[in-house]
């Protein structure tokens, strides 16, 4: 296993270019599944999730090609086996999103159930209430969901409870396919979800209310192979943000959109960054002292759940002074703040608030990452940080930021990665 080691204190200067959205790339790279031919996806990201999707489309018989530039190629024709492994499903929750379409093309699937995770329970309830309501016949079996449609799914209306992002793709997907109309309340607008959409039009899809919560699905009896891009990434887009909050400096980052972060922008423009927005590109900077703010976790377009423990970590580094950090949708997220301790945060948690008193700095010390974005704000203290700070378990970032190490050196930071 590797360990990042970083000498903190130097600040970040210079320009990179934020590459394809994982969350993004998942759903596309399983769309690819509700249509036979040679589908094409652009700017695909280099990371462990996306992967251990490709493996997954390989292991049902799909044929992928990822060239070094991002661009997957994706053949679908031959799909010999309708089985989504524990083995592969264990790694990566985000493997449900291949229900939806094997479903939906098949009218059958066997995928594993995804299990508990450092997060909180994270169930797929909303994406399994939803198929049966299409007309899909479910069996929980040996850890298992065995889904079966008569001749094909049915549309349905459909309300979530809360909008859930991969519970609106899975059922998207689904519903491209379906007969008649699928009607979604509630459904979340995430820009992930748009880049989706997009794509399954590109595919022959009939779909009504992009970016809003009412998404209305007529389904088509077949779909065709598209090419289609993946979009920039606004959480690793906010975690360099974020960095160059903590550590100071001044970075320009490239082939981002501006336009999928507005409460974030807002948030870290009232803590006192300079941020100028281009077309496609940020540009931050660190001035004055940084001042506290409070963050309320919410679905797009509020603040993302996925940059809140890297937020707090830049609360930690105020001269004094309150922030309190509100947790709304996930139950069990602040793994995060016993190893923001161990660098000399002063973060106490009351349920679903931390509230995090400014200590002016962290201090170097050896952490360990518990979970993707987690392991982000333990990088960023460490770069802000006096001395050093060794992170271990780091294959959690490996997940979702696709060269760090390179990104990071590129900007002036002292990062190493190295065997435990
Ligand atoms: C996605 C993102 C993840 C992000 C999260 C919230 C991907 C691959 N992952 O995860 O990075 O942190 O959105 O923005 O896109 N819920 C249920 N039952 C369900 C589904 C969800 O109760 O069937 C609850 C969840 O526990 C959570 C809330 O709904 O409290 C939102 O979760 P959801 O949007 O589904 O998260 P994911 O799609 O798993």
């Amino acid at each position: 296993m590797d360990k990042l080691v970083i000498e903190g204190g130097h600040p970040l200067r210079g320009s990179i270019k934020i590459s394809g959205a994982k969350n993004a790339a998942l759903p596309l790279i399983a769309a690819t599944l509700l249509a036979p031919g040679r589908h094409t996806v652009r700017n695909v990201p280099n990371l462990r999730d996306t992967r251990t999707i490709l493996k997954l489309l390989e292991s049902f018989g799909a044929k992928t090609e990822l060239a070094a530039d991002g661009t997957l190629t994706v053949d679908s024709d031959e799909i010999s086996n309708l089985e989504a492994s524990y083995e592969l499903v264990k790694t990566m929750r985000a493997s449900v999103l291949v229900l939806g379409p094997l479903l939906a093309r098949f009218g059958r699937a066997r995928v594993s159930l995804p299990g508990g995770c450092a997060i909180g329970a994270r169930p797929i309830d909303f994406h399994l209430q939803a198929l049966e309501k299409m007309g899909a016949r479910l069996v929980l079996r040996e850890g298992y969901v065995e889904a079966q449609a008569e001749a094909s799914l049915a549309g349905a209306e459909v309300c979530f409870d809360i909008p859930s992002v991969t519970g609106t793709e899975n059922i998207l997907m689904a519903a491209a396919l379906a007969k008649g109309v699928t009607v979604l309340k509630n459904a979340a607008r995430e820009p992930e979800v748009g880049n989706l959409i997009e794509m399954l039009q590109a595919m022959g899809a009939e779909i009504e209310g992009r970016d809003t919560d009412r998404l209305t699905i007529r389904g088509v009896p077949r779909l065709k192979a598209a090419d289609s891009a993946v979009i920039p990434d606004r959480i690793e887009t906010g975690t360099y943000l974020i960095a160059v909050g903590a550590v100071g400096g001044e970075v320009t980052l490239t082939n981002c959109r501006p336009g999928h972060l507005p409460s974030v922008l807002d948030k870290l423009r009232q803590v006192g960054l300079v941020i100028e927005e281009g077309e496609d590109s940020i540009r931050v900077a660190r001035r004055g002292a940084l001042r506290n703010v409070d963050v309320k976790t919410m679905p797009y377009p509020g603040f993302p759940t996925d940059l809140q423990a890297q937020v707090m970590s830049l609360m930690a580094m105020t001269n004094g002074g309150l922030s309190v950090i509100h947790e709304t949708i996930f139950e069990n997220r602040f793994m995060h703040v016993a190893e923001l301790r161990r660098l000399g945060a002063d973060i106490r948690v009351d349920g679903r608030s931390a509230i995090v008193k400014g200590a002016g700095g962290f201090v170097g010390a050896k952490v360990m990452a518990t979970d993707l974005r987690a392991s982000a704000s333990l990088v960023i203290a460490g770069l802000a940080a006096q001395g050093l700070t060794e992170i271990s378990r780091i294959y959690h970032l490996e997940r979702g930021y696709d060269n760090l190490v390179g990104k990071l050196r590129a900007l002036g930071a002292k990062v190493q990665q190295m065997r435990e």
